[in-house]
């Protein structure tokens, strides 16, 4: 068993335990503690796991939201912040979020929120939300066609990563989950070796929970450094600009499969741009974001991507685009690019993609 605990400078504390069929007993022994438990979650995942991890808690109230980043709305929220107060929640409750990064971001806001702040309880369910959004407190929901618009950081009390729940993921929820895998593998010499090594097994299920803790232990050490992004937790945002512009571009792909290219783009910015960098180290990675993506997938024009780039909120200005890019094992730099100097990049890349 891995076993975390982030102490921020910030008053809650945070702890993450992550073991293979160990959900079911741990959830019960942490919710012991409580009076009032609550659940959430999404309809789909509810359906595969809710008998089995309510079934202690049968008169438990809940409510489970319809699937999918389109239904990460205040709408949402309110949804579930009425449904609390109708089970007429007391301060000392504890919220359990089971499922995938949207429910984890809501149900981490909806918690942050009732009576200013009840306990939460994140048991995530997809890889992505396993080793990244379940970890670090960052709670959200979309509003005015913005993700994340509407959020701020709480810790949850404690983050229950089981990979049990790998086996009913589709193959593209994996793919999903291996972007931000890849990400953690360009920033950290030890992940990318581990990677490196098992080309062949990345969506192999007992290869994934062999990375998870490792996956959560890298995060939660940049957290517990800088819980609130004042400096080094920006580093999470490598290859980011670039998956964002091209996501908010077309939209077709999901999130982590944009974050696969974008970081196939910024480690070619990198070999152009930034002077420590090393070659054939940023060939191996982008053969791992390639292993990864399995084929290449059509992207949408560079241009229309470059112009979205420039709201990114790391920009001081509109005529700059700011790059976090991978540049040697282990080691990334900050790339500051003109726009136009940015456009001409991506165009040219894509080209030879
Ligand atoms: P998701 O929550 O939409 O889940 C993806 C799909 O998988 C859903 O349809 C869900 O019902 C289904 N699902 C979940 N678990 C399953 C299981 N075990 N078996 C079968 N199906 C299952 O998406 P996601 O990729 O988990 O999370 C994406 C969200 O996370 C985005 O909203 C993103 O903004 C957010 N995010 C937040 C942070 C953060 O730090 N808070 C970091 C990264 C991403
Ligand atoms: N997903 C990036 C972060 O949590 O900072």
């Amino acid at each position: 068993m891995r076993s975390f605990t982030i102490r921020t400078k910030q008053i809650q504390e945070s702890r993450i335990v992550c073991r293979e069929n160990i959900m079911r007993s741990a959830l019960q022994h942490q919710l012991a503690a409580y009076r009032e438990v609550f659940f959430f979650s999404d309809r789909t995942v509810w359906e595969l796991y809710g008998r089995k991890v309510g079934r202690t808690y049968r008169d438990a109230p809940f409510f489970i939201m319809q699937p999918g980043e389109e239904n990460k709305t205040p709408e949402t929220l309110f949804k579930l912040l009425s449904a609390m107060a109708e089970a007429q929640l007391h301060r000392g409750a504890c919220l359990v979020a089971l499922g995938g990064g949207v429910v984890g971001d809501i149900g981490g806001r909806a918690a942050a929120l009732y009576m200013r702040g009840i306990d939460c309880i994140q048991v995530p369910t997809t890889l992505l939300a396993q080793v990244d959004s379940s970890v670090g407190g960052k709670t959200a929901v979309d509003f005015a066609g913005v993700k994340n618009l509407i959020g701020a950081f709480r810790q949850p009390k404690l983050v229950l990563a089981d990979p049990c729940f790998f086996a009913t993921l589709p193959p593209r929820e994996i793919r999903c989950g291996l972007g931000e895998i890849v990400k953690h593998g360009a920033l950290s010499g030890e992940l990318f070796d581990k990677l490196w090594e098992n080309t062949d097994r990345l969506y192999d299920l007992d290869f994934l929970a062999e990375i998870v803790p490792e996956n959560i232990a890298y995060k939660a050490e940049i957290v517990r450094q800088d819980a609130q992004e004042a400096g080094l937790r920006k580093c999470l945002n490598l290859g980011h600009t670039t998956a964002h512009a091209f996501e908010l571009s077309d939209g077709k792909l999901s999130h982590g499969e944009y974050v696969l290219v974008g970081i196939l783009f910024e480690a070619e910015i990198a070999k152009e741009r930034a002077e420590e960098a090393d070659a054939a180290y940023l060939d191996r990675l982008e053969t791992l974001c390639r292993r990864a993506l399995g084929e290449m997938p059509p992207l949408p024009d560079a241009k229309d991507a470059a112009r979205l780039a420039r709201m990114d909120k790391k920009n001081r200005d509109a005529d700059e685009v700011v790059l976090t890019v991978p540049v040697a094992r282990g080691r990334y730099a900050l790339v500051t690019l003109g726009y136009d100097a940015y456009a001409a990049a991506l165009a040219r890349i894509r080209e030879r993609l």
